[in-house]
Formats: C-alpha cells, sequence, structure tokens
C-alpha cells in the first residue's frame, strides 16, 4: 500500500481529488490536513470531514494554518460557492476535526515513515512551508511532494494574468518550499486546462456511472460551471486538483521538465507568478519536476474508474 497524505484548501475540485485517493485500492491516506484558500479553514475543514464521510473512509481529518504566513486570507466563493462545494444545499456543518494541528502531523506523519510517503498539496502551502520551517529534516525524509500550483511552463494565471491561486494566495509559502530541496513535482492549472475539463460528454460518462460519488462530484460544481461559462469561458468546469492527484496516483503517463523554478514574491500582477527558468539563464537551481503534458484520456479513464 502507497502512503498518501493530503494537504487541501477542500473545496469542489479538492473534494474529487480526495475521492479519488480514497477510493484507490493501493493507496493508504494516512491523514488529510487542512488549509485556509478557496474558504475560510473552518468550512474546508468541514467539506473535507464530509467528503471522507461520503467515501465510508476512516482517515483523520487535521485543521491547519487559516491564514498565510505574511498577507490576509484572499478566499474563492466566487468560484466555488460559499459553501466551498456548490451551494446545493450539503449538510457540512457539525463534524469534529481530530485532535492536532496540520503542520505538526505532517511533520510527525513523515517522520514515522521515511522514504514512503506522497505528500499531495492542493490548496496554498501555507501548512506545509510552517512544517518546513519548523522541522526542514522532513524534506529530505519524504518520497514525493506533488504541488497542484502555478501556471506549468508557460501556462496563464487564473487569478490574475500571471499567477494561479494556490501561488498566488501564499507566495511566501511557495518560496519556503521552493528553497526546501523537497523532490517536488509541480502540476500546474495549465495541465487542468488542458487536460482536465469536464466537457458535456465526459460530464455525461460520469453521470452514466450511477454512483453517488459519481454523482457528487458533478454535482458539487455547480458554482464553478457559472465561473467557467462567465470567466474562463473553459467548456466545462476544469479539475485542476483531481489531475494533479492523478499524476500522484499514477505518474506514467506525465510528461514533465526538469527545471529551476521560483516565485515572484511583490505586489499584483508580479505576485505568485511562477518563474521557470527554461534555459538555466539564472543561478536557480534544478529543483523542480515541472509536468508539461497528462494526457487526456489517461486522466479522465482513471477519474472514471475511481468514480465508479
Ligand atoms: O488554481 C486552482 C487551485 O486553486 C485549485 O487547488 C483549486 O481548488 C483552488 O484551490
Ligand atoms: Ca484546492
Amino acid at each position: 500500500m502507497r502512503k498518501f497524505l493530503i494537504d487541501t484548501d477542500t473545496a469542489s475540485d479538492d473534494a474529487v481529488a480526495l475521492c479519488m485517493a480514497l477510493r484507490e485500492p493501493d493507496i493508504e491516506v494516512l491523514a488529510i490536513t487542512v488549509v485556509a484558500g478557496n474558504v475560510p479553514l473552518a468550512q474546508a475543514v468541514q467539506n473535507a470531514l464530509y467528503t471522507v464521510e461520503l467515501c465510508d473512509a476512516d482517515v483523520p481529518v487535521y485543521a491547519g494554518a487559516s491564514a498565510p504566513m505574511l498577507r490576509d486570507l484572499v478566499t474563492a466563493e466566487d468560484t466555488h460557492g460559499q459553501d466551498g462545494m456548490g451551494d446545493i444545499g450539503l449538510p457540512l456543518a457539525g463534524r469534529t476535526p481530530t485532535a492536532g494541528w496540520a503542520p505538526e502531523r505532517i511533520v510527525e506523519l513523515i517522520r514515522s515513515h521515511p522514504r514512503e510517503v506522497t505528500l499531495v498539496t492542493i490548496g496554498p502551502l501555507t501548512n506545509l512551508a510552517t512544517a518546513l520551517l519548523w522541522a526542514p529534516d522532513i524534506a529530505t525524509l519524504v518520497e514525493r511532494v506533488v504541488i497542484m500550483g502555478g501556471t506549468g511552463a508557460h501556462g496563464p494565471g487564473n487569478v490574475t494574468p500571471s499567477a494561479e491561486f494556490n501561488f498566488w494566495v501564499d507566495p511566501e509559502a511557495v518560496r519556503v518550499v521552493f528553497r526546501s530541496g523537497m523532490p517536488l513535482e509541480v502540476v500546474g492549472w495549465d495541465i487542468s486546462v488542458a487536460s482536465a475539463v469536464v466537457t458535456p460528454e465526459r460530464a455525461a460518462q460520469v453521470r452514466a456511472l450511477g454512483s453517488v460519488v459519481g454523482d457528487f462530484a458533478l454535482d458539487i460544481q455547480a458554482t464553478l460551471a457559472s465561473f467557467v461559462e462567465h470567466e474562463t469561458r473553459l467548456a466545462g468546469p476544469d479539475f485542476p486538483d483531481p489531475i494533479a492527484m492523478a499524476h500522484a496516483i499514477d505518474p506514467s503517463p506525465a510528461s514533465i521538465q526538469r527545471v529551476g523554478v521560483d516565485i515572484a514574491i511583490g505586489p499584483d500582477p508580479m505576485r505568485g507568478a511562477l518563474i521557470v527558468d527554461h534555459y538555466g539563464f539564472s543561478e536557480l537551481a534544478v529543483n523542480a519536476s515541472i509536468v508539461t503534458n497528462y494526457p487526456e484520456p489517461a486522466f479522465f479513464d482513471m477519474l472514471l474508474r475511481l468514480l465508479a
């Protein structure tokens, strides 16, 4: 059984990524740690607890950072809904997370399973950066770190022209992670746009599964579908976190580029922009594998298998 640790700002695409990991038979999800991002921390915790319960899983959920390291929290209810899950009336309240603080649990779990844990981050990196500042040794103990964030090798931003949401919310946290020495695999929003758009045809395939989890995965995208229709004008809601999770579950279909990456810290429009040193012009160390392609059929084959 492969051991996964998932850090999430649980909203409508995160929840689908959680379902994928929780339903993959050869993966043991050691814990889900929650960070503020799409929605405030308390709501993200409730959304994660609801999703774990929906999947009949016995996985602890720990609360973590309620705001970025050095900035005010900016949430994204306009993209995912006030409750983060499409505002379709799900009972997303009243559940209790496991006692423990996310950054501390990240450190303890990585230390107790040296070179066995795949850490998947699908929200801002505040919890991971906090863990690294306290325990830098985890950088050499973790097996893989798969990060949904940034704009990939050449992609556009989704919160400003140059920045993707997870990296824009807490760019200081991204810099801590990029400089940590962790084995980074970065899946940018460009990959979601290219290979994880839930077109009407793909949605029909999910609906045809006739499964509770499959219907859940589609129904909670109500706000995202509207956002996409009016803002990003994609052919359907896109799934950045699920395709990052697909890469974590099976990296074999992916094309990657080993490259030096950094993050822009300043004010907009540079805030949170991913700096990719394609030609080694700067003294940036080659510190990441950027996913440059993850084939759409491979992603949807896995998604349909895990939602069936
Ligand atoms: O930019 C996409 C990312 O921001 C995804 O993780 C989505 O859930 C939001 O957090
Ligand atoms: Ca997310």
